[in-house]
């Protein structure tokens, strides 16, 4: 279909599963064990309804704001997500113009196909990048890989700690038998029998822990920002730790399955450092089953500063390229405009908790 009977991002979605490669279809889509956290991120969203106020003079709308200081034209980042060749031809690319284009910001991940050259390249003037961060277990490595980021302009340095090991993704893992036959035995296949995904990660140290705060410290002066926090306790820790940043994520539901959504695990954090006087101390970002402009506003007026997306944009770049992501993140631009319109919101400070209904939200 053409690129402008793309309403919503679920239509990216359906075009995806019909036209993007079998591989990349199972890699992008795909989520743990029973993919029950996969469907609980969006379907959370459901749960949580609306306050709106009227007669509030919406002429004007201004829906933009700044994450970690740097400007964004409306609360939404492009979140890491690796592997993006699979999907495209020019991969990473696609989506650093497509930021460009928006204005908004995207975090580049440690498993892009594009080198930090190619991406770097394909940026416009000042645009602004973040860094995520998968620690590989050889510190040298990691410092190298961290300080190339800084070096090639990253501004915010953003740690993955939901994985020191990788979920079962059997999508994923069940490619190799679509992909080849079974009588390939080289070594190739052998680290690729358990998908794409664990033939990617094999790196990661598994010994990360609170202590090795102080070493990232030492080799950036980027802010840090935890991506992967779940629980108050920990948002805590990621506080008196002196982070930056959090990112309250499941992981788009491909780590730990059962493990809550971000959106739902969201008020539980705010009130809570908000007790605690910690709430001022940090941003919070929230990612996981982001589809619509309302699941925008909803995390906004919940407390987060921005939100991350991740398969949509996949979906967007797998079947028209450059030109799908900026119609996806268009999408969303003009449906949070409706939303916070027709919430009696003129800018992102007026979205409050009290316009937010979330009895539903933890009892289903
Ligand atoms: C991811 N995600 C991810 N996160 C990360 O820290 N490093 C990574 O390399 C990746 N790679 C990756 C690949 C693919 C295909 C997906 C779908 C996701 C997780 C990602 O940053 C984010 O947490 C979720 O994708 C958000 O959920 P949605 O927007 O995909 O529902």
């Amino acid at each position: 279909p053409a690129l402008s009977e793309m309403l919503n991002l679920f239509d990216f979605e359906a075009v995806a599963s019909q036209v993007a490669n079998a591989e990349a279809w199972a890699y992008y889509s795909s989520g743990a064990d029973d993919e029950i956290g996969l469907r609980e991120n969006h379907n959370a969203f459901h749960r949580i309804w609306f306050r709106p106020r009227v007669m509030r003079d919406v002429t004007h709308v201004n829906m933009s704001t700044k994450i970690l200081g740097h400007y964004s034209s409306f609360p939404l980042y492009i979140t890491a997500t690796a592997l993006g060749k699979l999907g495209h031809p020019e991969g990473e690319v696609n989506l650093t113009r497509a930021a460009y284009s928006q204005e908004i910001i995207q975090m580049v991940p440690t498993l892009s196909s594009c080198s930090m050259d190619e991406i770097g390249n394909a940026c416009g003037k000042g645009q602004v990048l973040f860094f995520q961060l998968y620690v590989n277990r050889n510190k040298d490595i990691t410092r190298r890989i961290i300080q190339n980021a800084e070096a090639k302009g990253c501004k915010a340095l953003f740690i993955t700690v939901d994985a020191p090991q990788l979920g079962r993704r059997e999508k994923d893992m069940r490619m190799k038998y679509v992909n080849e036959p079974p009588d390939v035995q080289d070594e190739k296949d052998l680290i690729r029998d358990q998908g794409v995904a664990r033939a990617v990660s094999s790196f990661i140290d598994t010994s990360l822990n609170w202590n090795d705060l102080k070493w990232f410290r030492s080799v950036t002066s980027m802010p840090i920002v935890l991506k992967g926090i779940q629980t108050l306790e920990d948002a805590v820790l990621a506080v008196k730790h002196g982070c930056d940043g959090i990112v309250i994520s499941n992981h788009g539901g491909r780590q730990l399955d059962f493990a809550r959504s971000g959106i739902e695990i969201l008020p539980e954090v705010v009130e809570g450092l908000k007790k605690q006087g910690l709430l001022n101390k940090i941003e919070i970002y929230v990612d996981g089953g982001i589809r619509r402009g309302s699941d925008i506003i909803k995390a906004i007026a919940l407390g987060a500063k921005a939100v991350g997306i991740g398969r949509p944009l996949l979906y967007a770049m797998s079947s028209y390229g450059q030109a799908g992501v900026e119609r996806a993140i268009q999408l969303l631009k003009d449906e949070v405009e409706i939303v916070m319109r027709l919430l009696g919101a003129n800018t992102l400070a007026d979205l409050s908790p009290d316009m937010i209904d979330i009895k539903d939200l933890t009892t289903h």
